[in-house]
């Protein structure tokens, strides 16, 4: 059992410093950036409550080495504002200097660059982690999002100092756990978006316990394609073809009846097959989306992904769990706040991680919190 960070927890370390690992890999203006950013507040408020210093530590993109362009520096603004502290960027990885610098600040509130500039994090360095474990005397997870990564930020480190999950970490588990072995049906799974080598799998995964799988986007064009449907320029993986076929024809899984195209490219759901889906999460117990329905930045094909909030907003007797940026920033198709959502609604700050999460795989940066 992981334990979670609590005002008790936060008091023993008054004085001391606490390295929390968040999740910046966002686009800092999308409403999907700012729900996962907003999401590790609380845990920080709770830290600073009890005059804990904390040292922010993330990753940004999947860099090669240092790409400037994926520097963290503009993220202690944008967190300043959230949190209503200043903070102070920590350019350097000289942990010589860091610990200097912490110690002798006048501020509490430390981000330190980009870790996957450093090659040790992807690597679960423990070499890495050591040097992270010199900079604090705690260690938080609030990085639920990065959690199915064994990296030395998330693992190796936790590892090495007193660790406890993050107050969302803590709701995501609490959201997530037996959501899909304990489901009241219909279970109803919503599986779209663009990277489709990630949803494929989750057919397989939760053909047992799922009613009904309604495909739309990458997934639902390569479902299509099995069928025998030409895909021409559409977003699909003709590799996945052959592999899918049996979930192709099976009377569980919707695919899309209708479309809306531009040329022959298949960019949306069309409004039949919108109705259609609606129907069935309107009767639905449980409901779990991951991908949008098509290309939901431009106005024109955002219809399909509007319809499907639409009527998730609209069955308040579902558990409903939404995850993945690309769903969650969709969410601007209908609403322009994420964190006024019904009781009923999780949004979780997860894309991968939830998916594996969902699948009853332990992940990493949880399991390890002892
Ligand atoms: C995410 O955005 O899902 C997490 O930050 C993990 O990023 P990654 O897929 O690059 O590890």
């Amino acid at each position: 059992m992981a334990h979670f960070l609590n005002d008790t927890i936060a008091k023993r370390y008054k004085g001391h410093v606490a390295i929390v690992r968040i999740d910046l890999n966002i686009d800092k203006d999308s409403v999907e950036g700012l729900y996962r950013l907003r999401s590790a507040v609380p845990s920080i408020k709770l830290l600073r409550k009890h005059d804990v210093r904390v040292v922010l530590v993330s990753h940004r993109g999947r860099p090669n080495g240092v790409e400037r362009q994926l520097t963290l520096k503009p993220f202690a603004e944008l967190i300043k504002k959230e949190i209503g502290e200043s903070i102070k960027f920590l350019p350097t990885f000289d942990f010589e200097e860091l610990r200097e610098e912490i110690s002798s600040s006048k501020d509490s509130v430390f981000l330190l660059e980009n870790i996957r500039f450093l090659r040790g994090e992807e690597e679960n360095d423990v070499r890495l982690a050591k040097q992270l474990a010199t900079l604090g005397e705690v260690f938080i997870n609030e990085a639920f999002a990065v959690s199915h990564r064994a990296h030395a930020s998330v693992h190796a480190l936790a590892k090495l100092l007193p660790s406890f999950g993050g107050l969302q970490l803590e709701k995501e588990v609490a959201a997530l756990s037996g959501a899909v072995k304990r489901a009241e049906h219909p279970l109803v799974f919503i599986l779209g978006g663009a990277k489709i080598a990630d949803k494929l799998p989750l057919f397989k995964h939760f053909w047992k316990e799922a009613d009904i799988f309604l495909a739309g986007g990458g997934p639902g064009n390569t479902l299509l394609a099995a069928q025998g449907i030409p895909m021409h320029d559409s977003l699909y993986d003709k590799e996945l073809v052959p592999h899918v076929k049996k979930y192709a024809f099976a009377a569980k899984v919707l695919t899309p009846s209708d479309a809306r195209c531009d040329g022959s490219k298949l960019l949306d759901i069309g409004d039949g097959t919108a109705e259609e889906y609606a129907e069935i999460i309107h009767a639905a117990k449980t409901i779990i989306w991951n991908g949008p329905m098509g290309l939901y930045e431009k106005k024109a094909y955002a219809k399909g992904t509007a319809a499907l909030w639409n009527a998730i907003l609209n069955n308040k007797k579902a558990r409903v769990i939404v995850g993945g940026g690309e769903t969650i920033a969709s969410l601007s198709t209908v609403k322009k706040n994420p964190t006024s959502m019904p009781k009923n609604v999780f949004l979780s700050t997860g894309g991968g991680a939830m998916l594996e999460y969902l699948a009853g795989e332990k992940l990493p940066g949880i399991a390890v919190l002892k």
